[in-house]
């Protein structure tokens, strides 16, 4: 292996040990950032395209998993949109939404907020329903099945036009009281916050929860404009906001969440290493900061071996972790009665394990 090559930049070597992972498992966790197309595991994914005809340039899901190695975002969501093609019809959304949501209850996530970008499926005349009613209905049966909650965010993509976000917003309209919020997600750079002004105005107007990529692989200046311009309920990533010392105060006494995903970091080279990641910063700083997955089946990182891993790297200790995990109950999208008991949860499980 080449250790020049920035494509091998896999969570470097350090696996944490079987106590950090199961007092990392057990803590009931809130996933505030998972892409649901990010959470097509290869053997899905050619399954997949076998039931659906749809020709792939893999042969046998380890050759696609060998192609998990990115330099950048860029590269990266080329293949995720290239899985994107084999999800076609109503039963592909629910059993992937199925697969993700059995995966996270045994992972020990008690809520997730899913992202879902519609783009990707209607360029290709799929119907809203589709998805829509495939995802929704996933929900609801895994909540009967298991007791795992969740919900749905319907994400617009910033390499395409505002118009399109527009349109995007009108198809899922009645959908509306099944949508826990929107969300702004894809290509950052070149594609600034601003570009989003009226959009997000319109979803305020109409009172909407949301929340915005910026400052993965933008600048500070994007973390500003989203939080100026945008003023959304939560900045996903927003790692790059450490340049901006006047926006981490302004940030930080806004309460504003960041949901932050150092393992996706350190797999699309944002931070030079796991252990480079600027998380104890961003803490250190009093920012709301809580930690989540983004893309597990790509970045081979599902909830808890995000926590634990980033412990071990960052050296994180178990008071800091039960913390990580209480900014997440209390960002979510959840009425107060909810959270409330979430984190009374979340306590009980935590005395367990500290004196
Ligand atoms: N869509 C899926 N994963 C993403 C990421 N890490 N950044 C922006 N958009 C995404
Ligand atoms: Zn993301």
């Amino acid at each position: 292996m080449n250790s020049d090559d920035p494509t091998q930049n896999r969570v470097a070597p350090g696996a944490p040990d079987a106590e950090t992972l199961r007092f990392c498992r057990d803590l009931p966790k809130v996933e505030l950032h998972v892409h649901l197309e990010g959470c097509l595991e290869p053997d899905l994914l050619m399954t997949l395209a076998r039931r659906n005809d749809v020709a792939v340039p893999w042969k046998t899901a380890e050759q696609l998993r060998a192609a998990y190695r990115f330099e950048n975002l860029s590269s990266f969501l080329e293949l995720y949109f290239a899985g994107c093609q084999v999800l076609c019809t109503r039963q592909d959304f629910h059993d992937l939404t199925t697969a993700y949501l059995d995966r996270a209850h045994a992972d020990g996530v008690v809520h997730a907020e899913i992202f879902l970008g519609p783009q990707s499926f209607t360029d290709r005349g799929i119907a809203t329903s589709a998805f829509l009613d495939g995802v929704l209905d996933a929900i609801s049966d895994a909540g009967e099945r298991s007791g795992i909650s969740a919900s749905l965010l319907v994400s617009a993509h910033r390499h395409r036009s505002e118009k399109e976000a527009f349109e995007l917003l009108d198809s899922v309209a009645p959908w509306a009281d099944r949508i826990a919020g929107f969300g702004l997600g894809g290509a950052e750079i070149g594609n600034p916050p601003e570009k989003f002004t009226r959009y997000f105005a319109e979803l305020r107007r109409q009172r909407f929860r949301t929340c915005v990529h910026a400052g993965e692989e933008g600048p500070a200046a994007y973390v500003r404009q989203a939080f100026e311009l945008l003023e959304p309920d939560r900045i996903d990533h927003g790692v790059a906001i450490l340049d901006d010392e006047r926006l981490v105060r302004d940030v930080a006494a806004a309460r504003t969440p960041l949901t932050v995903c150092p393992t996706s970091n350190a797999r699309l080279n944002v931070v030079p290493s796991l252990r480079a990641h600027p998380l104890p910063a961003l803490l250190s700083s009093g920012l709301n900061v809580s930690l989540h997955s983004d893309d597990p089946a790509y970045f081979e990182s599902y909830l808890t071996d995000t926590y634990a891993t980033t412990a071990v790297h960052l050296d994180l200790d178990r008071p800091t972790l039960a913390n990580l995990a209480a900014n997440a109950i209390r960002s979510a999208f959840l009425p107060p009665a909810a959270q409330q008991a979430f984190l009374n949860r979340l306590e009980t499980q935590v005395k367990q394990h500290l004196p």
